[in-house]
């Protein structure tokens, strides 16, 4: 999925939000108003925002002389401050851009990778396995793993990375603040052509069955779950799911 793709789906998620609320007041429809001013004003060329636009449109013409409930009105006030920051900050981020990793990229890399490995694996693994990974082994092994490594820029900053080695896809892990986002789907186009390239024609990946954000977004990219399978990680033996996918150069 593109930015752009998400771009619309924020804006699908907020026209459904202004829908729900169908019973807003003045002050919330004015409100409104400002944001679909907002979006429109940046809206001449760009395909989202033009989406969004004409959600907006079509949303808003009922709406007059209702009133938000005292009590539900600060909950729907926030929940838009979300969505909109969420589509702003969608539509301006800044081209994603991969390059090889460099040495000096292995703090950022360990630090995405440890949280990002106890966001999908906490609950999820042995607890012999989550003894053994500690901040100073994703130091290590990120430093180890370099020339493994493909990473991901938004701007100036390191959002994420992918570990391929001949047929697998070994790690893709986003910094929490980029999920969401597309760029995983960058990071993950980037691995399997790194497959292809290393002469395969299938590439696979191993997933802990609990990680569900990361299996939907596998199952999303077009990859298929082919089955149950111990993965070996440093001696402990790891209940997983292996995912496949054809690749073509
Ligand atoms: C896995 C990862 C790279 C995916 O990148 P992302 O930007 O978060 O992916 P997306 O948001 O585009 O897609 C995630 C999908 O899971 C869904 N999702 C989110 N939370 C979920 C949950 N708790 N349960 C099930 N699905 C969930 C999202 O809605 C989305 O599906 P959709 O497009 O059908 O709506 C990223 O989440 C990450 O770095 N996670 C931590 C590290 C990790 O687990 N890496 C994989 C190791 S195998």
């Amino acid at each position: 999925m593109t930015t752009r793709d998400q771009a619309r789906r924020a804006a699908t998620d907020l026209s459904t939000l202004l829908a729900a609320e169908s019973r807003a007041g003045f002050t919330w429809q004015q409100r409104m108003w400002q944001i679909a001013a907002c979006l429109c004003a940046d809206a001449t060329d760009d395909e989202a925002m033009r989406a969004a636009r004409s959600r907006f449109e079509a949303v808003y013409p009922g709406l007059r002389d209702f009133r938000l409930s005292p009590r539900s009105e600060p909950s729907a006030h926030e929940r838009l401050a979300t969505l909109t920051a969420r589509l702003h900050d969608l539509l301006h981020m800044p081209p994603v851009t991969l390059r090889r990793a460099r040495a000096a990229d292995a703090p950022r890399i360990a630090m995405i990778w440890h949280t990002g490995w106890r966001d999908g694996h906490l609950g999820n693994v042995p607890d012999e396995l989550i003894a053994a990974r500690t901040p100073d082994s994703f130091r290590a092994r990120a430093a180890e793993r370099v020339p493994d490594t493909t990473v991901a820029e938004v701007g100036d900053v390191v959002a994420g990375f992918v570990m391929v080695v001949a047929d697998e896809v070994e790690q893709v892990y986003l910094d929490a603040s980029f999920r969401g986002g597309g760029v995983a789907d960058v990071l993950l186009t980037e691995a399997e052509r790194l497959v292809a390239t290393n002469g395969h024609g299938v590439a696979w990946l191993a997933v802990v069955p609990g990680n569900a954000r990361a299996r939907r977004f596998y199952e999303r990219s077009g990859w298929k779950d082919d089955g149950g399978f111990d993965y070996v990680a440093t001696g402990i033996h790891v209940p997983c799911r292996r995912y496949v996918k054809p690749v073509s150069r």
